[in-house]
């Protein structure tokens, strides 16, 4: 094992700390999904709730509706609080300390924070601006090595918002089956898509582990209702290091899920119209501001432009204290002249937020 990964373990993440503790503002442009729902805005009455069940490695009712909904066999369902602990107990069970991990720059951050957590090698490849952030096959192949245990990948791309289809993934599916590794999508953003049955990596190849949740698209955080499609026999796996940490869900949680799964697709209607909405008034923003570069994705909840005159971390302090509106710094993403911008929350408040914007821009212009 390289000296070097050991130095890099850590066991925190700068962005996720952010993001609790920096990020709130009157016009929140931060958040990356749709505004949060209430209890109210699900048809659920007491009867469909239980604080006790049988959910030793999944419950049963959860794990049928994912697997129908996705088109998969149940064996290869394994349920998780969020996409976060989905990624952790995939990561957990796909490698070992110093095992040589492939990452795409930019990144998600706390994603990397957990394979450094994890003791892995981790190598970058780059997803470049001049490229519109396209996931490039031969930035892989520079980077691959007989060493590679696994390739991680965001679909789509946190921060940039772009989307892989499924032939460019098939294909480094294939550059990884050729070393004997896996490729982990965590594809939480992929449900925006909104289609029936919703796309997942996992149809192209027994190599490919994808992971994903409610939170992003449905405004369904509070649920944490994530979940991993991967072979049975690392599905067990990853089970088995569940025992590790949760051991058992929250039976009320894995209760709702299964209800918030049955009225899904009215959700996803006024979803889809927020984030459509949305992205129209950015694009007319972004149409008029010649200090910003931007690639402009044409789904999802999140784009990433770059301020031409180089950092955005004075925009992000003087736009959160002067107008009372948050976006993420680039930093946070290893590109300090970009910032992120989430399409979530509600279509006055991302209006207000963006006139907001502008006049922060057009202060430090
Ligand atoms: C790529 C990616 N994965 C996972 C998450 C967290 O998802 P969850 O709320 O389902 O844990 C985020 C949140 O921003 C994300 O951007």
């Amino acid at each position: 094992m390289k000296a070097a990964s050991l130095l890099h373990s850590t066991k925190q993440s700068e962005y996720m700390h952010w993001a609790k503790t920096r990020s709130g503002a009157r016009f929140n442009l931060a958040t990356s999904g749709l505004a949060n729902l209430s209890l109210k805005d699900l048809r659920v009455s007491l009867d469909d709730l239980d604080i006790t069940g049988t959910s030793g490695y999944g419950y049963e009712p959860l794990v049928r509706a994912l697997a129908d909904r996705h088109r998969v066999d149940p064996a290869c369902v394994v349920t998780a609080a969020g996409t976060t602990f989905a990624n952790h107990l995939a990561m957990a069970g796909l490698i070992n300390p110093g095992d040589e991990v492939l990452f795409e720059r930019p990144a998600y951050e706390p994603l990397l924070a957990l394979a450094h957590y994890l003791r892995a090698d981790v190598k970058r490849f780059d997803r470049r601006f001049e490229d519109g952030f396209r996931l490039s096959l031969s930035e892989i192949e520079k980077q691959i090595s007989s060493r590679t245990r696994l390739i991680v990948i965001t679909n789509f791309h946190n921060p940039s918002g772009v989307l892989t289809d499924d032939d460019i993934l098939a294909e480094v599916g294939e550059i990884a089956r050729n070393v004997g590794a896996r490729v982990l999508v965590d594809e939480v953003y992929v449900q925006m898509l909104f289609e029936e049955p919703p796309r997942t990596a996992f149809h192209l190849g027994n190599q490919f582990v994808a992971t994903s949740s409610l939170t992003k698209a449905f405004g369904l955080s509070g649920l944490r209702c994530g979940w991993i499609f991967a072979e049975p026999e690392l599905a067990e796996r990853m089970w088995r290091v569940n025992d590790l940490f949760a051991a058992t869900p929250v039976h009320a949680g894995e209760r709702l899920s299964v209800v918030a799964l049955q009225q899904l697709e009215g959700i996803a209607k006024s979803a889809q119209q927020r984030f459509d909405d949305n992205r129209g008034l950015l694009n007319e923003f972004l149409d008029q501001r010649e200090d910003l570069e931007t690639v402009r994705p044409t789904a999802g909840s999140i784009m990433f432009p770059r301020v031409k005159q180089g950092d955005s971390e004075r925009l992000c302090e003087l736009l959160r204290g002067k107008y009372e509106t948050s976006v993420v710094p680039g930093k946070f993403f290893e590109m300090p002249a970009h910032f992120r911008i989430g399409l979530g929350g509600d279509t006055e408040t991302m209006a207000e937020g963006l006139v907001r914007l502008g006049a922060a821009l057009d202060e430090i212009g």
